[in-house]
């Protein structure tokens, strides 16, 4: 087990396997539902990188992927909700099956602003995928079409998911007890 000097005041929430476990089921039930059709990933920066990953490695199905970077205006505890596009996708999502890839919903309002914009390009489908869905602090009422973990009310890093740019290399999930979810 890697001892990584800075975890000691990070506590525990999804450790490394059961990440893994519920990843793997995920891709099987997205494989499943998306059976004979080529899936398009659009991965939200940067968060979702190491879930679409490892997500990617258990799709059965064609599979073609993009990136879109998005930025949140405010600190990275208390995102404003206001949205910024700082890398747009490479190629046209227009007709494509599109499943959105993200670390985390929260408030929703990031979700909602990307559903705007992608909708807008006419994707034959478009679908998401969340790692982590603080469901009680929905402000918007999306929700996602696969989730792997509803969590608590904490702030949590690891797995991609930062604090302040810190932690994504993590291999499991953890919660900073003393950063509040504001
Ligand atoms: P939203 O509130 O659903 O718009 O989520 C905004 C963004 O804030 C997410 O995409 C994450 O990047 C970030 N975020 C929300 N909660 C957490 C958390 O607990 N840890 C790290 N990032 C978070
Ligand atoms: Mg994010």
């Amino acid at each position: 087990m890697r001892n990584f000097s800075f975890q000691q005041n990070l506590e525990m929430l999804l450790d490394a396997g059961k990440i893994q476990a519920r990843v793997a089921d995920l891709g099987a039930q997205i494989s499943n539902d998306y059976r004979g059709q080529t899936l398009h990933l659009v991965g939200v920066l940067k968060g979702a990188w190491m879930f679409m990953a490892d997500l990617i490695r258990h799709l059965t199905v064609e599979v073609t992927i993009d990136f879109l970077g998005i930025q949140s205006y405010g600190s990275s505890s208390q995102p404003s909700g206001e949205v910024r596009i700082t890398k747009d996708l490479d190629v046209s999502i227009a007709g494509r099956d599109v499943l959105v890839v993200e670390d985390i919903l929260d408030t929703g309002r990031t979700f909602h602003y990307l559903e705007g914009v992608l909708s807008a390009h006419k994707p034959r489908s478009l679908k998401l995928v969340t790692l982590l869905d603080k469901a009680s602090r929905r402000v918007i009422p999306v929700r996602a079409d696969y989730v792997g973990f509803e969590i608590p009310d904490v702030f949590v890093v690891g797995y991609g998911l930062d604090y302040d740019q810190k932690y994504r290399q993590l291999p499991d999930v953890r919660f900073l007890p003393s950063v509040p979810s504001v």
